[in-house]
């Protein structure tokens, strides 16, 4: 269960002292592009990308789901933050996170202070037109899987904004122009100018 935070609270503010060559995280839902528009921007930015459920599947040696059928969420919790621990203090990395990752609160800290980090915001009914054929997240096996999404959007909204630094939409438009949007929310000294000799 989320912990409850205050609705529409102001994001967090731009920490100056947070190095150009900080990670730079994506949040949001499941389906709202993180992995696709995080691999772009990456690219962009001449910087390796890490997808962070990718890289507890490898280090797990299962699937996700497997995961969730053996230790349930709890168990998947417990390793999703010790996964974002390591990641998130691995610099010069683009790193795209579960959806579920801002509801432990150690995480949320950690997303606003050791990351320029960026909430990929969609509304339920794009991110259900985007889901509704997916047969591999276990959250979603359910008997309402779109009602599931409008709840998990509710409860999550505020912990998506208590935890990045910028919120950028992605609609229904392309990744190209999503990580155009975030290159633009990304403050000068994560650019790469900024950081070559
Ligand atoms: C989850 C989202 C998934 C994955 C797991 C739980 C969630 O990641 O971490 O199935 O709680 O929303 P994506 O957001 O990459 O689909």
């Amino acid at each position: 269960m989320a912990e409850p935070v205050v609705p529409d609270e102001p994001l967090p503010p731009d920490d100056p002292d947070l190095p150009g060559d900080a990670p730079v995280c994506l949040i949001g839902m499941m389906g709202s592009g993180k992995s696709t528009a995080g691999r772009r921007i990456a690219s962009l930015l001449g910087r390796r990308f890490l997808d962070a459920d990718r890289e507890l599947e490898a280090r797990c040696g299962v699937p996700i789901t497997t995961i969730f059928e053996l230790e349930g969420e709890e168990g998947f919790r417990r390793r999703e933050s010790q996964m974002l621990e390591e990641l998130s203090a691995r610099p010069g990395v683009v790193l795209a996170t579960g959806g579920g990752v801002v509801t432990v609160a150690r995480n949320r800290e950690l997303l606003r202070s050791r990351c320029f980090t960026i909430y990929l915001q969609a509304g339920a009914a794009e991110l259900w037109h985007r889901l509704r054929n997916d047969r591999v997240r276990p959250l979603l096996r359910t008997a309402d899987p779109r009602a599931r999404i409008t709840e998990l959007v509710t409860v999550r909204d505020p912990l998506y904004r208590a935890s990045a630094h910028r919120l950028v939409r992605t609609g229904r438009h392309p990744v190209e122009r999503t990580a155009l949007d975030i290159l633009a929310a990304l403050p000068p000294r994560f650019h790469p100018a900024a950081t070559s000799p």
